[in-house]
C-alpha cells in the first residue's frame, strides 16, 4: 500500500508540475516578468544581421557591437560589420523609442519586450537601457543543437520589480584596480544589475584623487587610488551598460586614512597611520570642528562634480564614540547644543553634511545608523543591520534599500541570499510604505579578497541576488535557481570574470612548476577544495591573524563559497538515502524500479541508476576521500603554504572510512553496535570543526549515512517522507 501511495504521489507531482510549467525549462537569469515559449526557432547563422528602427545613438550602437562580438565568440561566425539597412529583413530588429535619461537614474525605464519567431527577433523598448537589458536576454537565449545555433521562439514582456539593484565593492580594505571593476560591471550588466556602489574611503585606504587636497590620497593610499580621469572612465564604462555609479565616503567613523594627512580633523590627537587590520576602529571625525566642514565642503563639492549620480553615500556606520566620550570639548558641545548623546552628535554631523551635499546638488544615502528624528526624510537608508531596520525606516517615511542578507563577503550559500526578500510576502508594511523600498545591494566588503579572488566571492552568487531584485516575488524555486545559476556562471566567465579559473591558477602556483608529483597533487587539491567551504560569517577573522599585506593565496582563498561539487555530492547522498534506499528496502518489482529510475533521471552528477550503481558511485567517492591522506602528508612536507591542508585531509580520510563502513552495514543488512554509532558520530563532530578557516561540507551527508545505517529497520514502518525526517532530525549538526 505504501509503495502504491508513493508512486501515486510521484506520478501526481509530475503530472501537476507538468501542467503548471507551460514553459520548458530555460536558462534565463533573472527570470523575466512574463514569458511564453512557442514552437519554432530563429536560426543564428553567419548571415545574422541587426537593424535599428526609431531612436539610435552611440551607446546603443556600442552595445550592439558588444553583443555581436559575444555572439561571434560563442558561434565562431564572422558577422557583417555594422547595421543592416532593411529592418524588415534583419534577423534582429531593435525598436527603440528614445535615449532615456542622460544620466543613469533610479527612475530610468528599463522595460523591454522581445518577440522571437522563426523569421525575426524584435526587441522593443522605450529607452536605450531597456534595449540593453533585452540584449542580455537574447544572449542568454542563444542555444544550439545538431541543427545549429538558434534563438527559441518566445514572447517576453519584462521589467524589474525594484528600480535599485546594486553591487557594492569595497576598494578601501583591499585595493581593486580598473580591470576588476570593469569586468564586474560586465558581469552586473549580464544579470541586469544597475548600481555600482564604490566604498572608496575607510580606515585602510583613501582611494580617490582630490585636487585641492592631494595629501588625502597621497598619504592615505600607498599609491593605490583612482585618478579622476580613471574614475570618469569607470563611470562612462558603467553608463554604457546602463549602470549608475554611487561613491561612498564613509564618515564620521571609518576615517583613519583621512587623518594620516589631517590629524586635526580627528577627535583625538594624532599622529595617525593607515590601518592595516580589520574591525571597528575608534578614530572618528570631530563634528565640533568648523575646519572639518570647510574641508568637507571642498572635497564633497569636488566629488559631487566628478560623480554624476543624484546620490552620494556618506556611510555613517559603526560609530562607537569612544574618542567622543574621551574628549571634554566634544562632550561640552553635546551639552550646549542639547544633542543628548553620541547618536545626537552624529545626527548633527549628518545634518551639516546633508546641507553641504544639498548645496552641491546631491541627495544623501547612508547606512541605517543615520536614521534619527533630526534627519530629513529625503535621504535613502541602506539597511545592513536587518529587515527590521529597513521596515522601521520605511514606517518613518524614509526610502530604503536592503543589504542585510546580501552580505556576500560572509560566504553564505546563494540559497540564503536568494530567499531574502526586500518585501517578503508577509511584510508588515502598508502598500505606501512598501513603495519606499527601492531594492537592494549585494555588499562585497574586501577585508578577505584580493583582485585575484574577488570574482569568486561575488559570482555566481550575486546573480541569485540580481534575480531576487529583478524577477517577480513568486520566482523562488531554489533547485531551479541553482540549475540556472550553473549555466549563468559560465556565461559570466564568458564576459571576462575569473571566478572559475582563478582557482586552478592558484593550485598551479602553490604546487610550483618543477614539482615532480604536481599532477597527482593537483588532483588531490581539486578533490579537497571541492569538499570544503570558507567559514561563514565573521569567523575567519577570529581564526586567522591578517593584515592588509598578508597574501590571500591560502587554502581558504582557493575554496569557493557554496561549493558546487559539495552541493552536488550532498544531493547524491540525499537521493540515495531518501529516494532510492526506501524503495530498495521494500523490494520493488523491476518495472516500478524502472519507472522511478526514469523519474530521477534529471538529477545532477549521475543519471538514472539502480540501487547497486548508487552504492558503487558513493562508495568509490568515499574511497577517493579516504585515500587522500598520504598525498597530503607529502604535500605538507614539500609545500609549506599547503601544510594547513593536512588536518582537513585527515578528517576527509576519516569520514571516507566511516562512510564506507556505514554503507557496508546498509548494503549487508546488518546493524552496527551502539558503541560504533557513538564513536563515529563523535569523530564526525571533530571533523565538523573548522580548520584553516574551512568547513568540511562532506561531513553532513556522512552523518546522515551513519544514522541511516543504525536506523534502517525503522524503514519498514515509515513512509519515505517520515524516514527522511527521522534521519535528518537525528543527524542534525550540533550548534557550534
Ligand atoms: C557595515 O557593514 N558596517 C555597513
Amino acid at each position: 500500500m505504501k509503495t502504491v501511495a508513493l508512486l501515486v504521489t510521484l506520478l501526481g507531482l509530475s503530472v501537476s508540475s507538468f501542467a503548471q510549467s507551460v514553459n520548458p525549462p530555460h536558462n534565463l537569469m533573472p527570470v523575466p516578468a512574463a514569458l511564453k515559449f512557442q514552437p519554432g526557432r530563429l536560426p543564428v547563422t553567419e548571415q545574422f544581421t541587426v537593424a535599428v528602427r526609431g531612436h539610435s545613438d552611440a551607446r546603443l550602437q556600442a552595445a550592439l557591437a558588444r553583443m555581436m562580438a559575444r555572439l561571434g565568440a560563442r558561434t565562431g561566425f564572422t558577422f557583417t560589420r555594422g547595421l543592416a539597412s532593411d529592418a524588415d529583413k534583419a534577423s534582429l530588429m531593435i525598436a527603440c523609442q528614445g535615449p532615456g535619461k542622460a544620466i543613469p537614474a533610479v527612475d530610468e525605464d528599463e522595460t523591454y519586450t522581445l518577440e522571437i519567431n522563426d523569421r525575426q527577433a524584435t526587441l522593443s523598448a522605450p529607452t536605450v537601457v531597456g534595449v540593453l537589458r533585452g540584449l542580455e536576454t537574447i544572449l542568454q537565449l542563444l542555444n544550439g543543437d545538431k541543427d545549429g545555433h538558434f534563438l527559441p521562439a518566445v514572447s517576453i514582456q519584462d521589467k524589474p520589480r525594484f528600480p535599485w539593484r546594486g553591487l557594492m565593492i569595497d576598494i578601501a580594505r583591499h585595493w581593486q584596480p580598473m580591470e576588476v571593476i570593469k569586468r564586474n560591471l560586465d558581469g552586473m550588466a549580464a544579470v541586469k544589475l544597475n548600481v555600482l556602489h564604490l566604498h572608496i574611503t575607510d580606515d585602510q585606504g583613501f582611494r580617490i584623487e582630490s585636487k585641492p587636497y592631494p595629501e588625502l590620497q597621497q598619504r592615505g593610499s600607498d599609491g593605490d587610488f583612482y585618478t579622476q580621469d580613471q574614475m570618469r572612465e569607470i563611470i562612462e564604462y558603467a553608463r554604457q551598460r546602463g549602470i549608475r555609479v554611487i561613491p561612498e565616503f564613509d564618515m564620521p567613523g571609518h576615517t583613519t586614512a583621512w587623518f594620516v594627512s589631517h590629524p586635526e580633523l580627528a577627535s583625538k590627537p594624532g599622529p595617525y597611520e593607515i590601518e592595516r587590520t580589520w574591525g571597528i576602529m575608534q578614530p572618528v571625525m570631530d563634528p565640533t570642528n568648523e575646519k572639518l566642514y570647510e574641508l568637507l565642503d571642498g572635497f564633497l563639492g569636488e566629488m559631487a562634480a566628478l560623480f554624476p549620480d543624484a546620490y552620494l553615500h556618506i556611510g555613517g556606520d559603526e560609530i562607537e564614540g569612544l574618542h567622543w566620550k574621551e574628549n571634554a570639548k566634544i562632550q561640552a558641545f553635546i551639552q550646549t547644543k542639547g544633542l543628548k548623546d553620541n547618536h545626537g552628535l552624529q545626527a548633527y554631523f549628518n545634518q551639516r553634511v546633508a546641507q553641504i551635499l544639498t548645496k552641491h546638488g546631491k541627495r544623501v544615502i547612508g547606512w541605517d545608523e543615520v536614521v534619527h528624528p533630526d534627519i530629513p526624510k529625503n535621504i535613502v537608508v541602506q539597511s545592513w543591520r536587518g529587515p527590521e531596520s529597513l521596515a522601521a525606516a520605511a514606517r518613518q517615511g524614509y526610502s530604503g534599500i536592503l543589504s542585510n542578507g546580501y552580505y556576500i563577503d560572509l560566504m553564505y550559500p546563494a540559497r540564503d541570499h536568494y530567499l531574502n526578500d526586500p518585501i517578503p510576502a508577509d511584510t508588515p508594511l502598508s502598500i505606501n510604505e512598501q513603495k519606499l523600498i527601492l531594492g537592494g545591494e549585494a555588499t562585497m566588503w574586501s577585508e578577505w579578497v584580493s583582485p585575484e579572488t574577488i570574482d569568486s566571492r561575488i559570482w555566481p552568487r550575486t546573480a541569485a541576488i540580481a534575480e531576487r531584485l529583478w524577477s517577480p516575488r513568486e520566482v523562488r524555486d531554489v533547485a531551479d535557481m541553482y540549475r540556472r545559476l550553473a549555466v549563468m556562471s559560465k556565461q559570466l566567465e564568458a564576459v571576462g570574470l575569473q571566478h572559475l579559473t582563478y582557482q586552478t591558477a592558484m593550485w598551479r602556483r602553490a604546487l610550483g612548476a618543477e614539482n615532480d608529483r604536481a599532477t597527482e597533487f593537483y588532483s588531490a587539491l581539486e578533490i579537497l577544495t571541492g569538499l570544503v567551504e570558507p567559514v561563514k560569517g565573521y569567523r575567519r577573522g577570529t581564526m586567522q591573524q591578517a593584515t592588509q599585506s598578508m597574501p590571500l593565496t591560502r587554502l581558504v582563498d582557493m575554496a569557493r563559497p557554496d561549493s558546487h561539487s559539495a552541493r552536488a555530492w550532498a544531493h547524491e547522498f540525499d537521493n540515495f538515502l531518501y529516494d532510492i534506499l526506501p524503495l530498495e528496502k521494500e523490494n520493488l518489482p523491476a518495472h516500478q524500479r524502472a519507472f522511478l529510475d526514469q523519474a530521477f533521471s534529471t538529477r545532477t552528477v549521475t543519471q538514472s541508476k539502480n540501487y547497486d550503481d548508487w552504492v558503487k558511485t558513493l562508495t568509490d567517492e568515499m574511497r577517493r576521500w579516504r585515500d587522500l591522506k598520504p598525498t597530503f602528508e607529502e604535500i605538507g612536507v614539500r609545500i609549506p603554504l599547503l601544510q594547513e591542508a593536512k588536518p582537513l585531509a585527515s578528517d576527509l580520510s576519516a569520514i571516507g572510512k566511516i562512510g564506507s563502513q556505514a554503507m557496508f552495514y546498509l548494503v549487508s543488512g546488518t546493524l552496527p553496535s551502539v558503541e560504533w554509532r557513538v564513536i563515529m558520530l563523535s569523530r564526525l563532530d571533530q571533523a565538523a570543526l573548522p580548520k584553516a578557516a574551512l568547513e568540511l561540507v562532506a561531513v553532513q551527508p556522512i552523518r546522515e549515512l551513519v544514522i541511516a545505517a543504525c536506523e534502517w529497520p525503522n524503514l519498514k514502518t515509515m513512509t519515505a517522507e517520515e524516514w527522511k525526517r527521522h534521519v535528518k532530525t537525528l543527524a542534525a549538526p550540533k550548534k557550534q
